[in-house]
């Protein structure tokens, strides 16, 4: 039997994720917007299915403003929501979005119970919360997706400084989906040679805050909203993962109970990602620097959520 994704929102970043789902063959697609959309989520998926021949994939991708067809989904991609504008932060969406990712996430628990949800609505790790509470699924089951995004623009400005494919270049960003993210050079890798062996200090604290830029870089390029086609191929990653059951490593929000020091807020670490979603949190020995950045990303994290009306 197909596997069942539902992508709610069925804007920049949930239309190319059904895109991408569907090209990948993970299974069946729906895409649910608000009614207000009318005939919008319908019309990007009738357009998907047509290049279907061409591509060569089966999977069915139904558009919808009903929750109905989402019935029983495996997996939940939650992208409703307002996006940033020149000048706004992830914050300033707080209240806005937690609004919507309330209301999405009741609905979700009652069409798909048993599905793992993945959130991408901004502000990331506040969403997260909202959606752990208002789902009271199992935290396994409750993951946020910006920790795969910051640490694929972090790999691919390693790889362009190198001039190297970026197959070659693994890199990890831990901590919230904000300014006060941790990427962490010391386990980034070149062909599983530390980073550092290839680029001088000042030239890697560029791209360090490049990529804590990196949102904001878009934004600023694209001045009607935000990145997407790094986004849904991030998102798709952790779909691919969980459905095929495949124990890959991603650094990802999670709800943290005691890891890292850290209790009772999502937080972006490496997380085994398989059938049951979250399997494990992969515990890393940080040094006292990246702790610091760590906790500090933490307590902002924990600001921000304590925000939340
Ligand atoms: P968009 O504006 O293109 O699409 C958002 C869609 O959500 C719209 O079609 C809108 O009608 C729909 N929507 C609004 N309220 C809804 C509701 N109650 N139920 C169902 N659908 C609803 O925005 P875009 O670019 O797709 O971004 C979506 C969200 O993802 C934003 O919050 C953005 O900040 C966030 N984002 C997060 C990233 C991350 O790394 N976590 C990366 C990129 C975007
Ligand atoms: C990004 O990092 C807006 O959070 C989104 O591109």
């Amino acid at each position: 039997m197909r596997k069942k994704m539902t992508v709610v929102g069925a804007g920049n970043v949930g239309a190319s994720l059904a895109q991408r789902l569907a090209e990948m063959e993970l299974g069946d697609v729906v895409l649910v917007d608000i009614p207000q959309t009318e005939g919008m989520p319908a019309g990007k998926a009738l357009d998907l299915m047509e290049s279907s021949p061409i591509y060569g994939y089966d999977s069915k991708i139904v558009g919808t403003t009903s929750y109905e067809p989402s019935k029983n989904s495996d997996v939940v991609v939650i992208t409703a929501g307002v996006p940033r504008k020149p000048g706004m932060s992830r914050d300033d969406l707080l209240n806005i979005n937690a609004g919507i990712v309330q209301n999405v996430t009741q609905e979700i628990v009652k069409y798909s119970p048993n599905s793992i949800l993945i959130i991408v609505s901004n502000p990331l790790d506040a969403m997260c919360q909202v959606a752990l509470k208002t789902s009271k699924f199992p935290k396994n089951r409750v993951i946020g997706m910006a920790g795969a995004l910051d640490s694929a623009r972090m790999r691919f400005f390693i790889a362009e400084a190198l001039n190297v494919s970026a197959e070659n270049v693994h890199a990890m960003v831990l901590g919230g989906h904000g300014d006060t993210m941790v990427p962490m050079p010391r386990f980034s890798t070149v062909a599983g040679i530390p980073v550092s062996e290839f680029i001088p200090k000042e030239k890697l604290d560029a791209i360090i805050q490049r990529t804590r830029d990196g949102g904001a870089e878009i934004v600023k390029l694209l001045k009607t909203g935000s990145a997407y086609y790094a986004p849904s191929a991030s998102a798709a990653e952790m779909v691919e993962a969980i459905l095929k059951d495949k124990h890959k490593i991603i650094p990802c929000a999670a709800y943290l109970q005691g890891e890292y020091g850290i209790e009772g807020v999502f937080v972006g670490v490496p997380v085994k990602l398989g059938s049951g979603g979250i399997e494990e949190i992969i515990s890393l020995e940080l040094n006292h620097e990246e702790k610091a950045a760590l906790q500090k990303s933490a307590s902002a994290v924990k600001d921000l959520a304590s925000a939340l009306k």
